[in-house]
């Protein structure tokens, strides 16, 4: 199969040469996924990396991600309507990232934080905490390598700080897969044979709108959760954080109403309970403001990052309130890894790329439009849509009133969409969200064919 932008714009079109058309050809599947040389590949990999692998998009075999396309060695090429989940903002292999990348290898790859300070580790916090809301802008913060490595330091300085030992999160939640993140990450099946080992962690219930009980009112009814957890499980004394995806990206793009949080930090406050805010994957720009806590007039105690935030590079972290962050004792947390240099420099291109060129506020208008043409789908598959600039879900089922959930429609719906050359992926605790998460610089002509595309695979898909 083969499809150029042009495709199904009529005949008006003038006629393009050979070279014009396949420069302007965005998504090309010519072959069966995965093609000869891509399965080659898929078996080689296979060799040596254990089992516990899993592929969102089974058949293709990524060989290069440049801006908003994904390629593999049999030529087809893919619209990137998910960036790595989240991570290539800006796209792949951005020019200036690659530069700042080249630059910073001259100097010197790793400059150990713990041997000695080094210009690119505090200018990326520097001017990261310059986007932050007012109470973290004065803050302070520490890098290392991944999500979970950040919300592992939240949640090891919201216990050291209050000196109390237990963490609420909100269920559902994704918060990672090291040891104290997935003790607050919810969804059995990552939890198995684990038992005793995910400690320390007590779950309320997230905002959760679509699937809250008929007739509730989903701001009380979910603080009522957290209160419960207060008054039942685990006391105030005992209680040092909780931590919540601001917008939950894994459990299914779930947006929590616009009275949820503010309400959600009075009792924490009232009752000395830190605010931890995951925005591993729904901060720097990603909904359309710099943080998803921007949408709720909020500002944490503390906010995780990751995912965007080194261009591509692995580089996460936190950055808590200053009486926090200062009161943190020297040496108590530090990494080896973490804040590396060629990171950080990719880390501090990616923001300038984002402020040169507005991404933000483009995320912002471009998705609002593209949640509308979202929102036109006409499918008795649909249950909600859902989306925040440049993130967005549509939880499938195949009993509106029921709610029952379309896992299998929807992995047919993503199977479908990669056949026809846009890479998507299905998420939520029961797989039926189709979720897209595109750079925030994608090109609206790669919107377009991605929009064309779900509608014909909503039509294909039957319920
Ligand atoms: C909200 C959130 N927190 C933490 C993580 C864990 O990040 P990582 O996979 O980089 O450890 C993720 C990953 O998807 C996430 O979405």
């Amino acid at each position: 199969m083969r499809a150029s932008p042009r495709e199904g714009s009529g005949g008006s079109a003038a006629p393009v040469s050979r070279r014009e058309e396949t420069e302007r050809a965005i998504r090309m599947v010519t072959s069966e996924l995965p093609g000869p040389k891509a399965k080659e590949k898929i078996e080689r990999f296979n060799r040596n990396v254990s089992n516990v692998r899993y592929h969102i998009l089974n058949g293709l075999f990524q060989e290069t991600t440049i801006g908003s396309l994904i390629t593999d060695p049999d030529g087809n090429r893919f619209v990137d309507m998910l960036s790595g989940v989240g991570v290539n903002a800006i796209g792949g292999a951005h020019p200036k990232v690659v530069a700042a990348v080249n630059a910073q290898m001259q100097r010197g790859a790793h400059f150990n934080m713990a041997v000695a300070p080094f210009e690119v580790y505090g200018e990326f916090l520097t001017r990261l905490t310059s986007t932050m809301p007012e109470g973290l802008r004065t803050g302070g913060g520490i890098l290392g390598n991944s999500g979970a490595e950040a919300v592992e330091a939240a949640m090891k300085l919201a216990r050291s700080h209050t000196d109390r030992p237990i963490i609420i999160a909100l269920d559902p939640c994704f918060h990672g897969r090291t040891a104290a993140a997935l003790a607050a990450t919810t969804g059995a099946k990552g939890r198995k044979h684990l038992g005793g080992a995910l400690t320390g962690v007590v779950h309320a219930s997230y905002p959760y709108a679509y699937r809250a009980p008929e007739g509730v009112n989903v701001t009380d009814w979910a603080i009522g959760t957290v209160e419960n957890v207060l008054r039942q499980i685990a006391p105030k004394e005992n209680v040092a954080a909780l931590i919540m995806e601001t917008i939950a990206g894994e459990p299914g793009v779930i947006i929590p109403p616009k009275d949820y949080l503010p309400r959600l930090q009075k009792l924490l406050k009232e009752n000395g309970i830190l605010h931890i805010a995951d925005e591993v994957q729904v901060g720097i720009g990603k909904t359309g403001r710099p943080w998803a806590v921007d949408h709720f007039g909020v500002t944490p105690d503390i906010i995780t990052f990751a995912k965007a935030a080194g261009g591509g590079l692995p580089l996460g972290g936190i950055v808590a309130r200053k009486e926090i962050s200062d009161a943190w004792p020297s040496g108590h947390h530090a990494s080896t890894f973490g804040g590396n240099a060629v990171a950080c420099a990719a880390g501090i291109a990616t923001l300038d790329v984002m402020q040169q060129d507005g991404l933000v506020d483009r995320a912002a208008r471009t998705g609002e439009a593209f949640l509308k043409r979202l929102r036109e789908i006409d499918s008795e598959l649909i249950g909600e849509v859902r989306g925040a600039g440049m993130l967005f879900g549509l939880e499938l089922v195949t009993d509106q009133r029921r709610k029952t959930p379309a896992v299998q429609q929807a992995t047919e719906i993503k199977e479908a969409a990669l056949r026809q050359g846009v890479a998507l992926s299905t998420t939520g605790p029961y797989g039926n969200v189709v979720r897209l998460s595109p750079a925030l610089n994608i090109p609206q002509q790669y919107l377009d064919e991605a929009a064309e595309v779900l509608e014909r695979a909503f039509k294909q898909v039957k319920a």
